[in-house]
């Protein structure tokens, strides 16, 4: 047998020391990229669903009841509080039959105000009128208002809805 197949003790001193050396690397490294990584990966759960504070059986029919809630997210290392509000309307007993606005006006984003003298919501900024439905009825808004179309009550009767931005 010659030796070129054998590994010298030097050799195997040196392969086992850069095996463990590995092994602690991948061990403290692992953790710590994570750590640096995870931020950013949080950054993508825009989605979620959100308890607006309410119960079911608490909002009286055919009157738009106001929410608003805050949500914050994390980009990076840079934290953003985005505020929500919004108005429900339960069109009947039935707890499917339920409308939910969104308060931003479709204009230039100012909140709009529900008027019940009017049955109306109204915007501060421009004057415009909006329909118990979201319906433009006067003023500048492109577009109606819009719906929180994904909705769902928890088993304690919160209503919940589904949020798909920061
Ligand atoms: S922002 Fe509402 S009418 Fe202009």
């Amino acid at each position: 047998m010659s030796g070129s197949n054998r590994i010298s003790r030097r050799d195997f001193v040196k392969v086992t020391t850069g095996t463990i050396g590995g092994i602690i690397t991948a061990a403290i490294g692992a953790p710590a990229i994570g750590y640096l990584i995870s931020p950013a990966l949080s950054a993508g759960a825009k989605e979620a669903w959100v308890p607006i504070g309410q119960k079911l059986e608490d909002i009286p029919l055919n009157v738009p009841t106001p929410f608003s809630f805050t949500r914050t997210q994390v980009n990076g290392w840079e934290r953003t509080s985005t505020s929500f509000g919004g108005f429900v309307i339960r069109k009947s007993a039935d707890p499917k039959d339920i409308l939910i606005l969104s308060s931003r006006c479709t204009h230039l984003g100012c909140t709009v105000n529900w008027h019940p003298e009017a049955n109306e919501f109204i915007c501060p900024c421009h004057d415009a009128k909006f329909s118990k439905e979201g319906v433009v009825l006067d003023g500048p808004p492109p577009k109606p208002l819009n719906q929180y179309t994904e909705f769902k009550v928890d088993n304690d009767g919160n209503l919940l809805i589904f949020v798909k931005e920061g």
